[in-house]
């Protein structure tokens, strides 16, 4: 392991929907769980708001996971949203493997707003996945080029 990758400290985007993650992002908060600095939460209204433009762009970005946190089935607050984001990541992880990308970059979680532990837990675990798979390929080429 060459000390660039020691080095490596992945960034993390996570996409909180406001009705439940980011509600249990803020119960975490509240409750003095800390999670990894590596996460940096985006709150949007609806998980279902999260479409694969908004995904790729984070990653094209140097994002080298990104997270998607939504109501459990049943809770959303647009009724359907969630159920529209499972098929869309769905899609995206599948389209992101076929050109080459580990589909595990991108992560849908349901985590509901007194889930404050659930939320500490998934994003220390998902920091962790992301470390292990090192810097993602897409900031590795654009570092290379831009230096
Ligand atoms: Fe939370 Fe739709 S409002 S996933």
């Amino acid at each position: 392991m060459d000390n660039k990758h020691e080095a490596h400290e992945p960034r993390i985007v996570a996409f909180l929907c406001r009705w439940c993650s980011y509600a249990g992002a803020d119960l975490a908060g509240v409750s003095r769980l800390t999670y990894p600095p590596n996460v940096v939460p985006m709150r949007v209204n609806c998980s279902g708001r999260v479409d694969a433009d908004m995904v790729l762009s984070a990653l094209e970005k140097g994002a080298d996971g990104v997270l998607i946190g939504g109501c459990h089935p049943g809770d959303c607050h647009y009724v359907s949203g969630n159920y529209k984001t499972r098929r869309r990541i769905a899609l995206l992880k599948q389209a992101l493997s076929e050109v080459g990308l580990d589909p595990r970059r991108v992560h849908l979680e349901w985590i509901s707003a007194s889930e404050g532990i659930k939320f500490q837990e998934t994003m220390t675990s998902y920091t962790e996945l992301i470390r292990e798979l090192g810097p993602s390929p897409v900031r590795a080429t654009k570092e290379a080029v831009h230096g």
